[in-house]
């Protein structure tokens, strides 16, 4: 039986990787789940697989190489997925060392480990092993407002945020390995996700709560920066087909052709949330436009990003299947469904940091 070690699988997009992993492949692998449980990682998000036999919670930090090597010394693990990172822009401009500790040691720890357990005295490795560093299009910079400006795999590097730098260090550091050790692995850069399970200081769940609580939405600068949004369930199946079927040494961009401006999108939740609640839902009442409140802009905020997904398409034959239309609104039927959920998210630390960040600009 196959064992994956998954790193960060508490948080958002690595539990719904979880979930999708065991919902395909059932009791034919193992996966241990590794992570910190920062604010970020959330336990209920995997209550409904807790009970398994084929599945265990560590709780460890992936900058404790030691650790990390005792797992791999104790189970004899075929495939690394590794999501676990410190994940969003705005905190990275606040505390940025905490990002460079998680993001690129936390990632340097993993590959020391992983080499340790896999490399054979003749440099080779076992049939199979292999290792997925799972990345961000927010290394490649900025792009230009100008329609056929993408972000390829070839597209060279610039990131701007602490966040984004961060990850660029963990992305060369696999890149290093790959080129001097061999090391079988691949990188995927994906675009903005969306989905269940998304924490609330994110664009889409932070207005969700907001606009069903009858708070300000928050929109930073002039509201028209560029994102390029994919539901989280086509992002975990492109994991998991990079790892089937690509070839190793290489990186793949995951994106589904869905870019839309802050401002747009914050406007399609309202009015799909408008459309979804009940007619005699006393929220309807509040949740409306009016809420939409300009707020002065993140520092060096990146304008534009939008993947091209060519070569993912044309090796691999991903392609997303969820179009943003009813993927915001599968997001949000979750959303009501689990309110419990965002209920205890949004509770104790998340209610300081939403002080901290807004308090002044609302
Ligand atoms: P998240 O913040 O929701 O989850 C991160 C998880 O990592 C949490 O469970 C947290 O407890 C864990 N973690 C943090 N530091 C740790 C440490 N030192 N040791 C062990 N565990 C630790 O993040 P996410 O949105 O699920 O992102 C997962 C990965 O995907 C990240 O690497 C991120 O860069 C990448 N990514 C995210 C997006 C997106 O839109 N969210 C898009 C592309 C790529
Ligand atoms: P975010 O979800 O933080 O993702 P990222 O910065 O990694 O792209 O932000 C998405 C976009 O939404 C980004 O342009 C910043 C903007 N934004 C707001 O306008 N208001 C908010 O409250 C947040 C959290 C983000």
């Amino acid at each position: 039986m196959r064992t994956y070690l998954v790193t960060g699988g508490a948080g958002f997009i690595g539990s719904n990787y979880i979930h999708y992993m065991f919902e395909k492949y059932g009791d034919d692998i193992r996966i241990i789940n590794v992570d910190k449980l920062t604010y970020a990682g959330n336990l209920e998000n995997l209550k409904s697989v807790e009970g398994r036999d084929n599945y265990t919670f560590i709780r460890a930090d992936i900058c404790d190489e030691a650790a990390i090597n005792k797992i791999f010394e104790e189970n004899e693990i075929d495939r690394v997925v590794h999501f676990a990172a410190e994940s969003h822009v705005d905190r990275s401009i606040t505390d940025p060392n905490v990002f460079v500790r998680t993001n690129v040691m936390g990632t340097a720890s993993m590959l020391a480990a992983a080499r340790k357990a896999w490399e054979k005295p003749d440099g080779s490795y076992p049939e199979g092993v292999k290792f997925l560093h799972v990345s961000t299009d927010e290394v490649y910079g900025s792009l230009p407002d100008d329609p056929d400006a993408y972000f390829y795999e070839t597209t060279p590097y610039q990131p701007h945020s602490p966040y984004s730098a961060s990850k660029a260090g963990s992305d060369m550091l696999v890149k290093a390995y790959m080129d001097t050790y061999h090391f079988p692995a691949n990188i995927t850069n994906c675009s903005n996700n969306y989905g269940p399970y998304q924490f609330p200081e994110k664009l889409i769940p932070l207005m969700i709560h907001n606009a069903l609580a009858g708070e300000k939405l928050p929109v930073y600068g002039d509201g028209k920066n560029v994102r390029d949004w994919l539901y989280v369930g086509d992002h975990v199946r492109g994991i998991d087909m990079v790892q089937e079927k690509g070839r190793l040494g290489e990186t793949y961009n995951i994106g589904g052709h869905n870019e839309r401006q802050n401002i747009q999108i914050v406007k399609t939740i309202i009015s799909t949330l408008r459309e979804m609640l009940p007619e005699d839902d006393p929220r309807r009442e509040h949740v409306t436009e009016d809420l939409i409140t300009y707020v002065e802009d993140r520092k060096g905020h990146d304008r534009r990003y939008a993947i091209a997904p060519d070569k993912i398409r044309a090796e691999i034959g991903w392609e997303p299947t969820v179009f943003f239309e009813e993927g915001i609104k599968k997001t949000i039927q979750w959303f009501f469904e689990n309110e419990e959920w965002m209920k205890n998210v949004t509770s104790g630390d998340y209610e300081k940091y939403y002080e901290k960040m807004y308090g002044d600009r609302l």
